[in-house]
């Protein structure tokens, strides 16, 4: 048995945010509240002071890239695993634009057994909607599912020609699996380094405009809406795309939308040093973007928080703004960097800790996500008052390419547990 004693308890799916106990007793949640006479802890049972920290539903992300196989230099499935678990994530979604692509259930098998010899973090394959993400021949879909995949997307790239996409909605709906969308027209972005505005004009970099992912989420909300699929937004980064899901939530749709931590923080004017750690697709866009991002998170429009972590060696990174690699790691510097918005109200904690966890599960349809009793003991501790400077040779990833590196933070992982283990601890 463990008791995790005396924390602040949240648990969005009951609504409960109190100072108790949790009780874990064979890897599932034996009860929220005092360990009272029948479940009091013996001898070689753990009792862990919480006092001042946070005890949460093990955080859920929709959205990381690990690099095997192909590129284990960048990240591997267990260093992966590692750095979710130091982040506070229980359960991870691997993004398929591996190398090979993960297009074929011995890749979805592949990625399912190194997760498990890690006996860490969760891992949940995302395979590819099309072969080879090149969107043209769709993938065996159902093959996919029963190898483990969750979900299906060409992330990295999009879907770009609307009638496979409309049969890949139709195909994935039948197997009931989650479609997300990298919504980028390619056409509209060709050649593009960041987001298209004053600052792109001013370095003279060929700037991605809102419009190359706003007509894509136009387009595949029709779609979806005729198919009756689980359409998901993947990284949502513009004012406008939030409006578009808005309103197709208003009218029913069955979509869903993730926002990123940097989306949230960040804006183009962070380029204006060519800094490369600040490339990524889609890119850091405007302040009115940004408090978009924001309000749409808190009313719900944008149901979760998802990294995107897009591990890039030095390689890829040390080099000129045109030829650096998009993306930046997300895993751990998620709840110290995105905390801020609690201390500023933007988020209450209860549903800054839904975004993180019960969203994302209820999304995926995957375990955890709650505390209720019965169910596997994922949780995650958190000391939100921890201050904390963000060093390269802190971070459990094998790629350290993010800009929050050298700035202080508040807010750090005390504990992760998987199934009532620890998988992490400070
Ligand atoms: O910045 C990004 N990096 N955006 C993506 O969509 C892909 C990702 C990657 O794989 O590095």
């Amino acid at each position: 048995m463990l008791v995790i004693q005396g924390g602040r308890v949240l648990d969005p799916t009951r609504g409960i945010d109190q100072v108790t106990d949790v009780v874990i007793d064979g890897g599932q949640i034996a009860r929220v509240g005092p360990a009272g006479d029948d479940l009091r802890p013996g001898a070689g049972d753990r009792v862990v002071d919480a006092k001042g920290t946070w005890v949460v539903p093990g955080l859920v992300d929709l959205h990381v890239h690990f690099r095997e196989p192909g590129h284990e230099y960048k990240e591997d499935i267990a260093s992966g695993l590692g750095a979710a678990a130091a982040g506070g994530f229980t359960s991870v979604c691997a993004m398929p634009n591996t190398s090979p692509v993960n297009d074929t259930r011995a890749i979805t098998e592949m990625m399912c057994a190194r997760a498990r010899e890690a006996r860490g973090t969760r891992l949940y394959p995302i395979a590819a909607i099309t072969r080879g993400c090149k969107g043209a021949e769709l993938t065996e879909m159902g093959d996919l599912k029963d190898a483990g995949a969750i979900g299906v997307s060409d992330d990295g790239l999009c879907v770009m020609n609307a009638a496979v996409m409309r049969r890949a909605l139709e195909y994935a709906a039948s197997f009931d699996l989650l479609v997300s969308q990298h919504c980028e027209d390619h056409n509209l972005t060709a050649g593009a380094q960041m987001h298209e505005g004053e600052i792109s004009t001013r370095l003279g970099l060929t700037g991605w405009p809102r419009s190359g992912e706003d007509v894509i989420v136009a387009r595949d909300l029709i779609l979806a809406a005729d198919a009756g699929a689980r359409y998901h937004v993947a990284h949502i980064s513009s004012a406008r795309s939030v409006e578009l899901v808005r309103a197709a939530k208003d009218r029913g749709l069955k979509v869903t939308a993730e926002v990123t931590p940097h989306h949230l923080m960040l804006t183009h004017a962070k380029l204006l040093g060519y800094d490369t750690a600040c490339k990524v697709n889609p890119p850091l866009r405007e302040a009115r973007d940004r408090d978009a991002l924001r309000a749409a998170l808190a009313d719900g429009t944008i149901d979760c928080i998802a990294t995107d972590h897009a591990p890039h060696s030095e390689l890829e990174k040390d080099c000129e703004f045109a030829a650096a690699a998009p993306g930046m790691i997300g895993l751990e510097t998620t709840i110290p960097v995105l905390l801020e918005l609690v201390r500023e109200e933007m988020l209450t904690p209860l549903r800054f800790v839904e975004a993180l966890s019960s969203a994302p599960a209820r999304i995926a349809k995957i375990p955890g996500g709650s505390l209720a009793a019965g169910g596997p003991a994922d949780v995650t501790v958190i000391d939100p008052d921890a201050r904390w400077t963000l060093r390269a040779d802190r971070v459990h990833s094998r790629s350290a390419n993010t800009p929050f590196l050298d700035t202080e933070v508040q807010g750090a992982i005390r504990m992760t547990l998987v199934d009532g283990r620890v998988v992490y601890e400070a």
